[in-house]
């Protein structure tokens, strides 16, 4: 994919040159923070409402890129059709903002049935998930959203409605305790979750179908944006759709938000039309750069490689440096750098890569070569394991 890991991406020894130590402000200014975190998947409640919503493709022939995993959904829908059945319980996984909620309702509707969506933290009380499955009908599609945040009892519930289609529900107390079983008609429930590993092996192992969603290419985002803008009656060239969709970290919900703020800034200028210059000029104000790194993304970076001689360096040790939450930086900045080969994950901490030294304007060419020679053996040591 074309947010490429570079073959010659790899871990930065520690060879003296960044052993002096600096503010991260000292060597290549960062300028202050003053935007929300522009570059994160997760949408704002503002985009949960209105935006997302307004701007969801509502067939599969609109639903742009995951190709193996659209070719999959075809083969299960058509083969359900065909036996007049619901479809297999569905677990979708993947960075939040990649289409998780979108695909789930693009299904409902190629297969003409009902979607009732809620989120794990909704389902707290027993009668909470009982409620929905009673109300089911035939076919319908259940979308349970963060399904990794199901407590107990309610996925106990689950287990028997998804296997069986059928709901045992305990009637009393103590003693007097009886369990009655209510049949379900057959239904598909679709779980969503950025955290696949949280969820239990027996929920997983009840559904049929486990599919992850994957990063986009830049083609498939700059499609993307080229679709919103039209939604949105803006005008835009295809080189414009082009810088804004390199510049959104393989997320659609991130190109549409670019999108956006390309847009206001069109409009102050009192332009007609996005092009590649003015999407430019307007991204760097956000200060999202053409990797897609934002502010916070720069600072992570330039704290390990002036505070930590580029690491190995545990996430609370940057999180205390850079003054960010460790979880926001595990859950929103890291993944991506990870993705695009700018971090790496060892046993002994995370480690700023050559490409990151590069992006950055933190190396010379003298100091890369000696790099390159130094790192040639060095590829095996990243298992991506028992990071601290
Ligand atoms: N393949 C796609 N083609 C066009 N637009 C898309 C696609 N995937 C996602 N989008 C757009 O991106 C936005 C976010 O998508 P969605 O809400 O489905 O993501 P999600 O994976 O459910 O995110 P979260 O994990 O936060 O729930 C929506 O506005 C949707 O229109
Ligand atoms: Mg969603």
């Amino acid at each position: 994919m074309a947010i490429k890991r570079s073959a010659n991406s790899q871990s930065v020894p520690n060879l003296g040159f960044s052993s002096q130590k600096k503010s991260p402000q000292t060597s290549r200014p960062i300028s202050k923070n003053t935007s929300d975190p522009i570059v994160s998947g997760a949408a704002t409640p503002q985009e949960t409402e209105s935006f997302d919503e307004s701007l969801r493709p509502s067939c599969l022939a609109d639903y742009i890129g995951q190709k193996d995993l659209k070719s999959i959904l075809s083969i299960a829908m058509g083969a359900a059709k065909t036996r007049q059945d619901s479809l297999d319980h569905l677990l979708l996984y993947g960075p939040p903002g990649l289409g998780k909620t979108t695909i789930s309702l693009i299904l409902a509707t190629e297969m003409g049935v009902n979607c009732k969506i809620t989120a794990a933290p909704a389902l707290e009380r027993p009668r909470d998930i009982t409620g929905l499955l009673v109300n089911l009908k035939p076919g319908d599609i259940l979308f349970i959203d963060e399904i990794h945040r199901l407590n107990r009892l309610t996925e106990e519930l689950l287990y028997p409605a998804m296997e069986d289609y059928r709901l045992d529900i305990t009637i009393g107390k103590g003693q007097a305790a009886r369990t009655r079983s209510i049949p379900l008609p057959k239904f598909t429930l679709i779980g969503a979750t950025t955290k696949v590993g949280a969820l239990t092996a027996p929920l997983r192992d009840r559904f049929g179908l486990i599919q992850r969603l994957r990063f986009y290419e830049p083609d498939e985002l700059r499609l993307i944006v080229l679709r919103t803008a039209k939604i949105l009656n803006t005008e835009i060239t295809e080189d414009g759709a082009a810088e804004i969709a390199r510049r959104s970290r393989g997320t659609p919900r991130i190109a549409n938000r670019l999108l956006r703020r390309v847009r206001d800034y069109m409009q102050v200028k009192k332009l007609a039309c996005i092009n590649q210059q003015l999407a430019a000029e307007a991204l760097d104000i956000y200060q999202v750069d053409v990797q897609g790194l934002d502010w916070t993304d720069r600072l992570i970076l330039e704290t390990m490689i002036h505070q930590f001689r580029g690491g190995p360096v545990g996430l609370e040790a940057i999180a205390a440096a850079t003054g960010e939450d460790s979880k926001t930086i595990e859950e929103v900045y890291e993944p991506y750098l990870l993705q695009i080969g700018y971090l790496h994950r060892t046993p002994r901490g995370r480690v700023v890569t050559t490409d990151a030294y590069q992006h950055l304007g933190q190396i010379t060419e003298e100091q890369l070569s000696i790099f390159a020679a130094h790192s040639e053996g060095e590829r095996s040591n990243d298992d991506g394991l028992g990071c601290i």
